[in-house]
């Protein structure tokens, strides 16, 4: 990256064939951004202009700044394709209020989730001009992605229980690596922004021999620190967390189990795999500034002008899957819903099917107001901006947006595989 004068940032972004090592001698095809999965940073404020390079072999992509509140054009939805070989500017301004833990991947319909799974997904990190959490903490990355490899080091292509229940792999990879080490202090506290960018893998994890507190989710920081023992990092979900490592010997990140309505045979594994292990030295820490009592205010969204309804169902006809939103398939061609620009909506998201489906709008972030399953209606905990929520099979949950800027916006279920089929609508926002 290249930040040329202050305030502007610009970089160069290209989306390449290449090969990785993830077994011995085995060499993988796969696809990468700048050779790897970078990490963007940019601060509140920022211009940004970054130059984006197609150069996958016969293929569309586009770069979808996930969860960001950039304009609609430039947020490389599947109407705005870039061809093979060719490039394009993606140019948008950061906010005040916009620091947060994003990430971007692409976005070509019917394309997406095979580009994700071969490696395209990358970490957009905007920062405040005065950040509450102290600087001693650290700032560590952890992207979660999902490999799945062959006898002969390739990518097996999908096949039917992956369409079905999305793609979910053998191994589960942080920052590209399995069961990475990090070395801490005993005493340590370790600032850690968790990135589930897996096709379809719902992660429950735990942190073992460690303290753990949620200060942020997708949209930011919280308003006050939660200690957490567990929670759900669901595709595309993000939360950022306070570790502290108070006890000698190794703390290890694994996950646990969680039911999400597997679909056929193959349920994969979830519980007690390791993703990380921090190893605690006896070597006590220096002290280091305690986490403050107050993050940030988040306003509440309130009094909606509109209320939406979304019906998540599935339809398994002979060899035909389909997964619809109110009984229809994306089409690019169609507007499904008509809003305004700076109206609060009530958006019910009813999961009829028998999977959980993880539900994301673009452009804005939101609020969850509550859920509702059985009758039993559940309150969030804590006020939170996200971009992507979880519901569960038979699950209603609502949820208070707002869009801020013009044009159409993508919703659509997040297990890529479902995004693809076809679980996807369009809101134009006038
Ligand atoms: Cu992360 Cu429309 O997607
Ligand atoms: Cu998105
Ligand atoms: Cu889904």
């Amino acid at each position: 990256n290249e930040a040329s004068e202050a305030g502007l940032f610009k970089a160069r972004l290209a989306a390449e064939q290449g090969l990785a090592r993830f077994a011995e001698g085995l060499d993988t095809p796969v696809l990468l951004y700048n050779g790897g999965n970078p990490v963007i940073e940019a601060h509140e404020g920022d211009r940004i202009e970054i130059s984006f390079k197609n150069g996958i072999p016969g293929q569309p992509t586009t770069v979808h700044w996930h969860g960001m509140p950039v304009p609609a054009d430039q947020d490389g939805n599947p109407m705005e394709p870039v061809a093979s070989g060719s490039e394009h500017i993606y140019a948008f301004d950061l906010p005040a209020g916009s620091a947060a833990s994003y990430w971007f991947h692409p976005h070509p319909h019917g394309l997406t989730a095979e580009q994700v799974y071969r490696g395209l997904a990358g970490i957009f990190l905007v920062k405040p001009k005065d950040d509450p959490i102290p600087t001693e903490y650290g700032d560590t990355v952890l992207m979660f992605t999902d490999l799945r490899l062959a006898e002969d080091g390739s990518m097996p292509e999908s096949n039917m229980i992956d369409l079905m229940n999305g793609r979910v792999g053998d191994h589960v990879l942080v920052n590209g690596q399995k069961n990475p080490v990090l070395a801490v202090a005993k005493g340590e506290k370790r600032r850690l922004r968790l990135f589930n960018a897996t096709n379809a893998r719902f992660l429950r994890l735990t942190f073992e021999n460690a303290d753990m507190m949620l200060v942020g989710t997708d949209g930011g920081l919280i308003e006050a620190p939660v200690g957490v023992g567990e929670f759900l990092l669901a595709p595309a979900e993000r939360v950022e967390l306070i570790v502290s490592f108070d006890k000698p010997g190794a703390a290890k990140l694994t996950t646990l189990d969680y039911e999400r309505g597997w679909m056929g045979p193959g349920k994969p594994e979830e519980a007690g795999m390791t993703l990380l292990t921090a190893n605690v030295s006896e070597v006590a820490a220096p002290s280091v500034p305690p986490l403050p009592a107050k993050l940030r205010t988040i306003e509440p969204l309130a009094a909606p002008a509109v209320t939406r309804r979304f019906a998540l169902t599935e339809s398994m006809g002979g060899m035909e899957m389909k997964f619809l939103i109110n009984g229809a398939s994306f089409d690019m061609n169609r507007v499904d819903e008509v809003s305004k620009v700076g109206q609060v909506e009530l958006w019910e998201i009813a999961n009829q099917a028998d999977m959980d489906h993880p539900f994301h709008v673009h452009g804005t972030q939101f609020q969850v107001v509550e859920r509702v399953k059985d009758g039993a209606v559940a309150k969030p905990p804590y006020r939170a901006w996200k971009d992507t929520v979880n519901v569960a099979a038979g699950e209603t949950v609502r949820i208070l947006l707002r869009q801020d800027l013009p044009g159409q916006r993508m919703y659509h279920c997040h297990i890529l595989e479902h995004e693809d089929l076809g679980m996807m609508g369009t809101i134009d926002v006038e």
